[in-house]
């Protein structure tokens, strides 16, 4: 570990970094409102556009298609123009987005403006972690980026806030717009913010990049943790996509694009998107107790993400992922019979048992998959190839998103839910295996250090 690395990190300086973090960290807040918010506006939406249900999936899915299209554009970018000017530019996309939403005249419109959100939501998804990742020091990098899916979680509990508190005056409009005051915050906050250091190391501004270096390590000296970014960079040379072929990256890349699809495929989104419809299946036939307890999952969503950023830097990235798949695994499972006997006719409890295990299942992948898939997805690669392989996993999350939220309604109607609970408990085990035999620990390594370990 270099010496920047090791016991320099005083108060102030983890204080400036974590402000710099938490700054960046705004746009998972839009990431989570954004994704949040149209489960209760489309309601509304419908009133003013009628449309056919076809449509209705369009307004509702163009922002996952968007984030496909800004997370490929996003590795490109952070290389070009930096890490810092493109989350300013994902700050920017969202005001706009959010301003073109709120204002549509036309369903056409309002497909354009949620697409627009969603291009500002997979830039984000990209830059945001991999700039907190690059500027962290190592020790506290897990908690840093976690702080991330914190923001994301947020965002999701405000959209469901907000989307209950606009429900009896029908106001879509206003809870589209919304998203525009996080959007500026996100703009004016990073203008002042430094650039990520290994960044400026690779543009050849290497007095800016010690400068950057002393600043977020609390004044401490820098010259060998620069050092080391050097003589990586010099290693390695500048990438380019057709490094993602190469025998080097596909350790890495697998790594990366199998933990990505992974946290889709075991349902979480089923779940973030359709509890409402969960629980009134389950019996809750209330709107308002339906959508009550899908309050009460957003805050355990948010609770239990604390109990990563309290761990992920100590107890380290597998043990967790592996409880927390071990356990999202159980819940499902559970849920499954519940739904198989409540099919057959031989329960009653159905309610109280998706209740629990809805919670549990929340909680188990709010401190595993959620943030530690973000965590990894940002430190796993090595420089040369760290910004388009981030895009590429990126982007598989999000198509794989998009394939979940899309085929859950529909996996319903045909197998059952039981059976779709089971489907997702399989693909448990089996993220489960690999996060056993492929996912190397990453706790306290520099990003060079993890680098060189694939080499
Ligand atoms: C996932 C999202 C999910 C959210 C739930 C994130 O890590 O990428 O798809 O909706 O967690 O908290």
């Amino acid at each position: 570990m270099s010496e920047g690395e090791t016991g320099r990190g005083t108060g102030s300086a983890f204080l400036y970094v974590g402000m710099v973090a938490a700054i960046a960290a705004l746009g998972g807040l839009l990431f989570g409102y954004d994704t949040g918010v149209i489960s209760g506006a489309i309601l509304y939406i419908q009133r003013d556009f009628p449309m056919d249900a076809a449509t209705q999936g369009f307004v509702v899915s163009a922002v996952t298609l968007g984030a496909l299209v800004g997370a490929m554009s996003a590795g490109t970018l952070a290389d070009r123009i930096g890490r810092r000017p493109t989350n300013i530019a994902a700050g920017l996309i969202f005001v706009l987005a959010s301003l073109v939403s709120a204002l549509a005249p036309s369903v056409s419109t309002l497909v354009a403006g949620r697409f627009l959100v969603g291009c500002g939501i997979g830039l984000t998804s990209v830059a945001a972690p991999m700039y907190i990742a690059e500027v962290a020091p190592a020790r506290i990098r897990g908690t840093l980026v976690s702080g991330f899916q914190l923001a994301v979680t947020l965002g999701i509990l405000g959209a469901y806030l907000i989307d209950e508190a606009l429900a009896a005056a029908g106001g879509w409009r206003w809870m589209l717009g919304m998203a525009m005051a996080p959007g500026l915050l996100l703009v004016v906050g990073m203008l002042p913010m430094p650039e990520s250091p290994r960044w400026l190391v690779e543009s050849a501004r290497d007095a800016d990049a010690r400068a950057v270096l002393t600043q977020v390590r609390g004044g401490a000296d820098v010259t060998s943790e620069l050092a080391e970014i050097r003589s990586d960079l010099a290693r390695e040379g500048a990438g380019s996509w057709g490094d993602l072929l190469g025998h080097e990256a596909r350790g890495p890349l697998v790594v990366g694009i199998g933990l990505a699809v992974f946290q889709q495929v075991t349902g979480i989104n089923a779940v973030i998107y359709y509890a409402p419809q969960i629980f009134q299946s389950a019996g809750f036939e209330s709107d308002t107790v339906a959508l009550a307890a899908t309050v009460g999952i957003g805050v355990i969503n948010v609770l239990a993400t604390f109990i990563a950023i309290w761990l992920v830097d100590r107890a380290g990235r597998k043990p967790l992922l592996v409880a927390g798949v071990l356990g999202m695994v159980v819940a499902l499972a559970v849920l499954g019979l519940a739904f198989r006997d409540a099919a057959a006719g031989t329960a009653g409890e159905l309610g109280d048992i998706t209740v629990v295990c809805l919670a549990l299942y929340i909680v188990f992948f709010a401190f595993s998959l959620g943030p530690i898939v973000w965590l990894m997805i940002s430190e796993i690669f090595p420089y040369r190839i760290r910004a388009q392989a981030i895009a590429v996993s990126t982007a598989a999350n999000w198509g794989a998103n998009f394939l979940v939220s899309m085929s859950f309604p529909l996996l319903r109607a045909d197998l059952g839910s039981a059976a779709t609970f089971f489907l997702y408990a399989a693909l448990g085990v089996a993220t489960l295996a690999f996060v056993v035999l492929r996912v190397p620990e990453t706790k306290g390594k520099t990003l060079e250090e993890i680098g060189r370990f694939w080499a």
